[in-house]
């Protein structure tokens, strides 16, 4: 290692998420590769301290294989993974044109996997408690209306954590999965958060904590499962979701508080 500092590299570094992730490891200890395609908000976080960020799409091999070998060479070994880059793709089920449902799955789903290789060597080589993080979501667990393309890809990851914490987990490397639930300031909510005030007024009612999550919320969670707190942590899909997908009916009292239910 070039410092006492552990070092994780964290696709979709650019987005809300993403940033609020970056921030909060580079804060707390770590040294952070942040990749991300859009180099525009990529620049919003290039000058933090023990940041270094990298241009790239995640569904390149070249790109994945490049972004391993620069945190090895710009700050000596790779101790985590944070396969967080993917794109939306809302749309009925037969309207979706296949090109964009093969989009979805190459960067959510084939981008994950060749995150994932090309920094398996080197998480090897690691000696700080190796861990990967994939972001999926509350929907790679639960269905939508007309949110089953990006739906597919989010619950293909949670296989992959399943099986792969079985095939990794003899070599000391855990893998596991965050599942988000509705999370603010995103790229993934700004078109409902600017443009369908009611749709987000009703997000936040499905929630028994009547709010949408804060971007931070998420990386804490991450934080986590990267950490040693979570060494015995493994092929596991933690969700972060307020509580919403336990439950069924509604998320909170009807009348606005608690209250006895009367006899009948
Ligand atoms: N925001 C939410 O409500 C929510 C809920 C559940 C899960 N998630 C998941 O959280 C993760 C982070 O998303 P976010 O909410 O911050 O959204 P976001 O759109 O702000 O961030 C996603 C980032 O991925 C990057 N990206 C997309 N395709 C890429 C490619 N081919 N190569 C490199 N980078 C690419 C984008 O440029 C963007 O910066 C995603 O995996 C998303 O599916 C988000």
């Amino acid at each position: 290692m070039a410092d006492d500092r552990k070092t994780v590299v964290l696709t979709g570094a650019a987005g809300g998420i993403g940033q609020a992730a970056v921030r909060r490891l580079a804060s707390n200890g770590w040294n952070v590769l942040a990749v991300d395609r859009d180099t525009d908000r990529l620049a919003a976080i290039a000058g933090l301290p023990h940041v270094a960020i990298f241009a790239a799409d995640v569904t390149s091999e070249d790109d994945n294989a490049r972004m391993i070998a620069l945190a090895e060479e710009r700050f000596g070994g790779v101790d985590a993974l944070v396969i967080n880059a993917a794109i939306t793709g809302g749309g009925g089920f037969e309207a979706i044109p296949f090109a964009r449902f093969r989009q979805i799955i190459e960067v959510n789903l084939f981008g994950a996997v060749m995150g994932i290789r090309a920094a398996l060597p080197a998480l090897r080589r690691s000696v700080n408690g190796p861990a990967i993080v994939v972001t999926s979501s509350t929907m790679g667990l639960g269905g939508e209306s007309e949110n089953w393309a990006y739906g597919a890809s989010k619950h293909a990851l949670i296989g992959i954590v399943h099986s792969l914490s079985r095939e990794i987990g003899w070599e000391g490397i855990r893998i596991n999965a965050l599942c988000p639930g509705p999370t603010r300031d995103t790229g993934m909510t700004r078109i409902v958060e600017s443009g369908a005030p009611e749709h987000f007024a009703m997000l936040a009612r499905n929630v028994p904590l009547q709010r949408w999550a804060d971007a931070d919320e998420m990386a804490a969670v991450m934080e986590f499962l990267i950490s040693p707190a979570a060494s015995y942590v493994n092929g596991h899909a933690m969700v972060a979701d307020g509580g919403t997908i336990n439950g069924t009916g509604l998320a909170a009292p009807a009348s606005g508080q608690g209250r006895v239910m009367p006899d009948h």
